[in-house]
């Protein structure tokens, strides 16, 4: 007889066996979904606003929250975009999340000419104010910082080579969680970033960057409630499960809750044909999530993008045989793959 969790792969095109060797899930409570969503999409294709809406329990910004989009000009902001989405999120009764309010990259010309400690610190804490105290009570979690781990910290250390690193040193961190914290002190405060998935030594070192700098902050009081972990999935890669346990029980001894919030997979090594990478990119996925929530229950899962019709990983990440790529749980029309069986099993909760 088929289990319920053999039933839901099954109806999810999955090999039971691809997902078998998972721990057996408990019984679990609905995990809030949602996706990023990309403005200039947004406003011309109805059918993206439909899917965001049937689909969504949370919305995220996709780039109208970064210093590029809302700081083209040093001396105002910008928040058209970004006010757009949070009254479409707000109208739909669908959560916010905010990304990002400090990342080394996305910023406009005038910020990278930073020249002085004193001027960083007065450019990153006047944005983090205006910002988060405008969207205070819309926006209830905000991606603090973002990337700031080193993609090899065995290579010249923990931190992230970026103006904010240069001018501010690892500090840059805790000024950021401590002004978002002054400013809205009900928010939740993430830090998030990114490769925390694989089976190798950059891996295993990121994620103990991950854990000091969390330790530090919660050390010196200053709020910090979660990792955000991007999860941008290699679909030629596996998923390092007893790694990825352990880092969520160091996480949970920390008291810091894990979201994930940019779930795609990036697919531009595996066979041509869809239904294949199609099935593949579910089962890893499933493997994924599965390995999080046997040990931590997260707050939230996020994709990066709901339809394959828009995605970064087209640019980013580009096939050899000029294939679109297929990192969602829609396709191009906007049909449900295998991959959002997945992520509904988690949206509904399991038994
Ligand atoms: C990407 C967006 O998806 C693109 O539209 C944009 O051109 C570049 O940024 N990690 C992050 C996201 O934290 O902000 C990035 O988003 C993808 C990688």
């Amino acid at each position: 007889m088929m289990t319920r969790r053999q039933a839901l792969a099954a109806a999810a095109g999955l090999s039971v066996a691809g997902i078998g060797a998972c721990p057996a899930m408990a019984a679990r409570a609905p995990i809030a979904f949602g996706s990023a969503a990309e403005i200039g999409v947004f406003r011309d294709d109805p059918r993206y606003r439909e899917a965001l809406k049937t689909h969504c329990d949370i919305v995220v910004p996709m780039n109208d929250l970064k210093w590029e989009a809302l700081r083209h000009e040093r001396a105002s902001f910008d928040f058209s975009g970004a006010d757009e989405l949070v009254a479409f999120a707000a109208s739909n009764k669908q959560a916010l999340r905010g990304h990002t309010l400090l990342w080394g990259e996305a910023l406009p010309p005038w910020a990278k000419t930073l020249s002085t400690r004193a001027e960083a610190e007065r450019e990153l804490i006047g944005h983090i104010e205006v910002v988060v105290d405008r969207y205070k009570g819309k926006i209830a979690t905000w991606d603090v910082v973002n990337e700031a781990i080193r993609f090899d910290p065995r290579e010249g250390g923990p931190f992230r080579d970026t103006i904010w690193q240069r001018l501010l040193g690892p500090e840059h961190i805790e000024i950021a969680f401590r002004t978002a914290a002054r400013i809205d002190p009900k928010a939740r405060l993430v830090l998030n970033d990114f490769s925390f998935e694989e089976a190798d030594g950059g891996t295993a070192e990121r994620r103990k960057v991950a854990l000091s700098i969390l330790r530090r902050l919660k050390d010196k009081g200053i709020p910090v409630h979660g990792l955000g972990m991007q999860a941008h999935l290699y679909g030629d890669k596996t998923i390092d499960s007893p790694g990825i346990q352990q880092f969520m029980r160091d996480l949970a001894a920390l008291e810091v809750e894990v979201e994930i919030t940019e779930l795609d997979v990036i697919d531009w090594k595996l066979p041509a044909d869809a239904a294949t990478r199609d099935r593949a990119a579910a089962s890893l996925v499933s493997a994924y999530l599965d390995a999080v929530a046997s040990v931590r229950q997260p707050k939230a899962i996020v994709t990066w993008g709901l339809s394959d019709r828009h995605t970064w990983i087209d640019e980013t990440f580009p096939r050899k045989d000029g294939a679109k790529a297929r990192p969602l749980p829609l396709d191009v029309d906007y049909k449900p793959k295998p991959m959002m069986s997945v992520l509904n099993r988690y949206r509904r909760g399991a038994s």
